[in-house]
């Protein structure tokens, strides 16, 4: 049996799947709640649903893979209709933190290319302000103390490389995630900038501006479209 999270994820993602118009070329997030919305998505497509799909992660490949889903590299592509992805956090002005995954670089460039970004996410996933989730920043493993003690400039004192299984855990793309805490965020966009400034970043989690719309799963099983 599902607990209630995952109830949550699986109302979201398949609401969101509802949203995939025939004959288009889409994004499709990775993640446990994007999950839900590849899983609907594989059902579509093996009952004579047309769609292109651009991935955003290796593990979200090897998903719509096992669905049949079409898929594209984002090579293949001029402009995507729509991205359908999940967020670690999501504030009233639909910024969001991203990257609790892994994949936030290949997941903002995939949703940078889409003409709407649709965001599902349960009820937890709302704040009011972003940054109590670590901000997952993706670093080139070369220097990347150098990148640490530009990010605690930047008001961060902690931060660590993620680990697993005692190893730097090591991205689609061959990087480090460095997980910021810099608690609350006053200034979204500022820190998103100044992040780019620095040497040896490759890309961080906040996503500004990019998000157009966010469907929320709540506990009680309603799923709701905020409007901003
Ligand atoms: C992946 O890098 C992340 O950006 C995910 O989109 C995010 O972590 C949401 O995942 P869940 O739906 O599993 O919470």
């Amino acid at each position: 049996a599902l607990s209630d999270k995952d109830q949550m994820k699986k109302k979201v993602g398949e609401y969101a799947a509802t949203f995939i118009q025939n004959g288009t070329a889409i994004g499709i997030g990775t993640g446990s709640t994007a999950y839900w919305m590849i899983m609907a998505l594989g059902a579509k497509v093996r009952e004579g649903f047309q769609i292109t799909a651009v991935p955003t992660s290796r593990a979200t490949v090897e998903l719509a893979q096992a669905q049949g889903i079409p898929l594209a590299t984002l090579n293949d592509v001029d402009r995507l209709a729509l991205t359908i992805d999940g967020a670690d956090e999501v504030d009233p002005a639909f910024q969001l933190i991203k990257g609790g995954g892994g994949a936030h670089l290949q997941e903002k460039m995939v949703a940078a290319a889409s003409d709407r970004m649709i965001v599902i996410a349960d009820e937890q996933k709302l704040v009011n302000r972003l940054g109590k989730f670590p901000l997952p920043i993706e670093v080139i493993p070369f220097g990347w103390k150098q990148v640490q003690r530009r990010v605690a400039a930047l008001g961060c004192p902690s931060s660590e490389i993620r680990q697993r299984d005692g190893k730097p855990w090591i991205t689609d793309h061959g990087n480090y995630i460095l997980d910021a805490h810099f608690g609350a965020i006053a200034d979204a966009p500022a820190l998103g900038h100044a992040l780019h400034e620095i040497p040896g970043v490759v890309e961080h989690g906040l996503f500004i501006g990019l998000a157009t719309e966010v469907l929320v799963g709540y506990a009680d099983g309603t799923v709701k479209e905020l409007r901003k």
